[in-house]
């Protein structure tokens, strides 16, 4: 059932992991794109090539997917959260950029915070996408493309894939809170959807086609949790060229590179060492509020339009590597 939500959250901010050597987590972020935005006594903050001073927090401790953040349009929006019981007051967050935050606690245990107002840096390098040659529309004369090796820039956090007992309870409780709103169902029985993908609500304005997936936890053995986290790179050169960056590193690749069905995304997907799944994407859709949810019965034409088949293992936090 829909009801009207408290506020509308406008993206994703950032995700949080935990994990017990933040030097080899650096190492591996770097080799994916980000570079080191601040290192605090126990905390990473790391960024890509964007604006935001950081795309992700990195804690010390044990393995562990704590939770994450959204960004909301107003002080406001914040200030009527906080309000609403399970939410803390609105506090100062102590993070490159500053900004403040409320924060709850998600049905799985997950911890959500709502930032705003967290000051934006200059980009690193250039995010334009290369000029492509392609069909009828060519622009780039006179110039040569030169791809210059390295890792991947990478725009921004995009979304994030959740394990859930039941993606449709999930999605009630975000909606009525966060005002997320449903892009595609794929379905194991009417109205039994085992993959939710929902977006923000930004009416006119388009949004990504998911800011969160959820994923039934039946196809995780039952567990809850992380499926998966992506960012947005700038164009199709940084999925190949990046993808081959953390090959020559040894990187653990999971699947790839694809062209997914249900956001269209071009995509590769890579593990840290203590086997979260990082994912690279470009070209995904973009829907502004009018564009109903779409329905699809189960199959594996709802997973790729193009590329190699999912791996069993997809979706699920393995046990560390030695990468
Ligand atoms: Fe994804």
């Amino acid at each position: 059932m829909t009801t009207t939500p408290i506020i509308k959250v406008r993206e994703m901010a950032y995700p949080r992991l935990q994990v017990p050597d933040l030097d080899r987590m650096e190492a591996y972020l770097m080799d994916f794109g980000m570079v080191r935005a601040e290192r605090r006594d126990r905390v990473l903050y790391m960024r890509g090539a964007g604006t935001a001073p950081y795309v992700h927090v990195i804690h010390e401790g044990e393995a562990a997917f704590p939770g994450f953040a959204f960004e909301a349009g107003s002080h406001e929006d914040l200030e009527r959260l906080a309000a609403t019981p399970g939410f803390t007051p609105v506090e100062a967050l102590d993070a490159p950029g500053g900004g403040v935050r409320t924060t709850t606690v998600d049905p799985i245990g997950l911890t959500v915070e709502v930032v705003h107002g967290i000051a934006p840096v200059a980009e690193r390098g250039s995010l334009a996408p290369r000029s492509l040659n392609m069909g009828e529309a060519f622009q780039r004369i006179g110039t040569p493309q030169r791809i210059r090796g390295g890792p991947s820039r990478i725009k921004r956090f995009g979304h994030l894939a959740l394990n859930v007992p039941d993606p449709m309870a999930a999605l009630s409780w975000y909606q009525a809170r966060f005002g997320l709103i449903p892009s595609d169902r794929v379905n194991l029985a009417p109205g039994m959807p085992v993959a939710l993908f929902t977006r923000c609500d930004r009416g006119a304005e388009p949004a990504d086609h998911h800011s969160i997936l959820f994923a039934s936890a039946m196809a995780s053995g039952g567990v809850s949790g992380l499926n998966h986290l992506s960012w947005e790179v700038c164009d199709i050169d940084d999925i190949h060229a990046g993808r081959e960056h953390l090959a020559a590193k040894g990187r653990t690749h999971e699947w790839g590179v694809g062209r997914h069905l249900l956001g269209s995304q071009i995509f590769d997907y890579w593990r840290d060492p203590w086997g979260h799944i990082h994912e690279h994407w470009t070209d995904g859709d973009q829907f502004d509020a009018g564009v109903p949810a779409g329905d699809h019965s189960i199959d594996v034409g709802t997973v790729s339009q193009w590329g190699p088949n999912m791996p069993s293992t997809f979706g699920r936090t393995l046990p560390p590597t030695a990468g």
